[in-house]
């Protein structure tokens, strides 16, 4: 009998470890997160998926899990890493997790044993990171002394027609025998598919197809709905009748999508105007450029700022440049993070923005997603700055004074501890993130190079979000620029903002604004049936609408920590108008007379997934994405 470890055991690994109890295989789980080990060990699930709580109770404490590598590496012939490489669904992947179990299981493993990686990562992962890691240990992958193989996971958590069991897999391995013996494996637990790829490059760019389709048909399928909405067509009946089509045609829906990212009104950026180079905090110069053209699209102001342009950093040739400024805005939100690094290096920004850092090269990170091995980037060519010069602006003592304050703290930055100095940028170390209240934020769009250079020459990129495209940021670096996916990311990202204007249209007919308007939020998931909340847009559409001054109320049944009413009763009684933006089934299926028993008067179906005919027909206002 063979014995298998599983190491992170999440929504990947725990099923997966759950399959090889069943077909007999000797298991072990190896995670960091204590609870979770002691919870699987007494058969309990530590997450809400119905799979995995029944498999756990039929194969009665088959699972051994431990946090210790050296009770189940040394002795395993297959080692699984099922690890978390956050921001999956866009932008540069954290691989901390993916690097520390490689390395603690690069200490412990027996020649000749299998090691897959399932965990989602960029295509050259396993040969830039995974076998140099296990040479440090003297294995040579290339000649098989670990067989070094990758099998992107497709699970879909709460979908109970693909499971672990049925979903065909591609494998890609270091070496042909390495594929051939995950082949073997898998074609040994599943009753599916398995297909060996030539290489283990197209393994990992597989996932990421997979991926990219379903982000882009999606936006695709978001902006047919605003436009159908406009023409009073119904998006979920013209869905109907394409899926008839049996070939060519795959349907995909609308819904309330993701978030966008933006900065303090504080944060100084460096504008090229007329060969001169003004900073100006960001708040400012969109206060200056609102006279001439500022268009409102429900809380979210724009500008266009003509022929701006504002100092950037290519991230391929590591140099500062002017680019062009796209856009400019301002929108309320509600959770703010304060960045702060060594001297007086600090930004504030929304949590998610996504931020330039160093480690182990340049690559883009949400802010809350920092960690200690992180280093912020200040751009070492800032402009050349004459402070003697006369500045004719109404700023001029302030933007003198920042100009001092920028030029001695790089004359400084030497000194600090932990800086690490290249040719055009210096990497800092973080000491501190902290939570502050939100405001409104001001976001921008630089051409091109997508970053900006900011307060005190730091470094971040723009609000392009974060998410399964870390494809588009990795294209960057290498340099190709995707201008299809980008767009496709802009249109997601516009959703929950979308969906919050829906909300305020319909109480524009009653005369009624957002301000202390009672709005219960169903569901805080990203997805139906299950408690993972990640990338959820229910966070942002939240923010929204408590800083427009909405009471909010929120309901999830898988989420309950995170709810502030106890039932789908409790959130009803307490609202007036609701967004659904998860479709759990308690949600579709529920009583939709109660709508009317507790005075609902608007639904926002952010899911499509409630029966509109019969609520409109209850005499309350119905409005999903695509269809009212
Ligand atoms: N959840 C999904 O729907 C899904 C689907 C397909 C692919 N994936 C990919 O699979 C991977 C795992 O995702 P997940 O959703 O299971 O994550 P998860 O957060 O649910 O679980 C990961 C587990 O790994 C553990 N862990 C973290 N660092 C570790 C370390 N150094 N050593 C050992 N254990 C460690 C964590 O404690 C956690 O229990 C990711 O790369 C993800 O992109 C996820």
């Amino acid at each position: 009998m063979k014995t298998i470890t599983v190491v992170g055991l999440g929504y990947v690994g725990l099923p997966l470890a759950c399959l090889c109890a069943e077909k007999n295989f000797k298991i072990y789980g190896f995670d960091i997160d204590k609870n979770k080990a002691d919870l699987i060990n007494s058969s309990q699930s530590p997450i809400e998926d119905e799979y995995v709580i029944n498999k756990l109770k039929n194969i009665k404490n088959k699972i051994n899990a431990t946090t210790n590598a050296d009770e189940c590496i040394p002795g395993s012939d297959i080692i699984i890493v099922c690890v978390p490489t956050p921001v999956d669904r866009n932008n540069s992947p954290d691989l901390t997790a993916l690097m520390e179990s490689v390395s603690t299981i690069s200490k412990f493993i027996k020649q000749n044993s299998l090691l897959i990686i399932e965990s989602t990562i960029y295509p050259g992962t396993v040969e830039e990171i995974v076998v140099p890691i296990l040479k440090k240990q003297k294995f040579d992958a290339y000649k098989n002394d670990i067989f070094v193989a990758h099998c992107p996971e497709r699970i879909d958590p709460g979908n109970k027609k693909w499971t672990i069991e049925n979903l065909p897999r591609v494998i890609g391995g270091i070496t042909k025998e390495a594929a051939k013996k995950a082949a073997e494996f898998y074609r040994s637990i599943i009753d599916a598919d398995v297909i060996e790829l030539s290489n283990i490059k197209a393994a990992e760019a597989t996932k990421i197809m997979e991926n990219t389709f379903r982000d882009v048909n999606i936006a695709f399928v978001n902006e047919m709905a605003k436009s159908f909405d406009k023409a009073g067509i119904d998006i979920i009946e013209v869905i109907k009748g394409a899926s008839t089509k049996p070939f060519a045609f795959m349907p995909h829906y609308p819904g309330a999508g993701v978030g966008g990212h933006c900065f303090d009104r504080n944060e100084w950026i460096f504008v090229k105007y007329e060969d001169s180079v003004y900073p100006i905090k960001i708040g400012e110069l969109y206060e200056l450029l609102k006279y001439y053209n500022e268009v409102e699209i429900g809380e979210t102001r724009l500008v266009n700022p003509g022929n701006l342009e504002v100092l950037s950093f290519d991230l391929n040739s590591k140099k500062s440049c002017y680019k062009p400024l796209k856009l400019l805005s301002k929108r309320p939100y509600s959770n703010m993070l304060r960045i702060k690094a060594v001297g007086n290096y600090s930004i504030k920004l929304t949590d998610k923005h996504p931020v330039v850092v160093f480690n182990n090269g340049l690559k883009i990170k949400p802010a809350d997603g920092l960690n200690r091995n992180d280093r912020l980037v200040v751009s070492l060519e800032l402009p050349d700055l004459d402070i003697e010069s006369e500045i004719n602006f109404e700023y001029s003592n302030l933007i003198q004074k920042t100009i001092i304050n920028l030029q001695e703290n790089l004359k400084k930055l030497k000194t600090y501890p932990g800086v690490e100095i290249f040719d055009t940028f210096a990497a800092i170390k973080i000491q501190s993130v902290e939570e502050l209240r939100g405001d409104y934020v001001y976001s921008l769009e630089v051409k091109d190079t997508g970053t900006v250079v900011t307060t005190n020459g730091l470094v971040m990129h723009n609000c392009i979000p974060v998410d399964p495209y870390y494809l588009i940021e990795k294209a960057k670096l290498i340099g190709f620029n995707h201008k299809f996916l980008s767009l496709a990311r802009e249109i997601n990202n516009s959703m929950p903002q979308y969906t919050v204007e829906l909300l305020e249209n319909e109480l524009k007919k009653f005369k009624k604004t957002i301000k202390n308007a009672k709005v219960g939020v169903l569901g805080l998931a990203y997805k139906a049936n299950v408690d993972d909340t990640r990338e959820s847009p229910a966070f942002e559409i939240i923010s929204i609408l408590k800083t427009k001054g909405a009471d909010v109320f929120v309901f999830d049944p898988y989420v309950r920590k995170n709810s502030n009413v106890e039932d789908l009763d409790g959130l009803l009684q307490k609202s007036d108008y609701i967004i659904l933006v998860t479709d759990h089934d308690e949600f579709r299926s529920m009583d939709t007379s109660k709508l009317k028993k507790y005075k609902i008067s608007v639904v926002i179906d952010g899911r499509n997934c409630l029966d509109k005919e019969r609520i409109k027909g209850m005499g309350i206002s119905y409005h999903g994405i695509g269809r009212s």
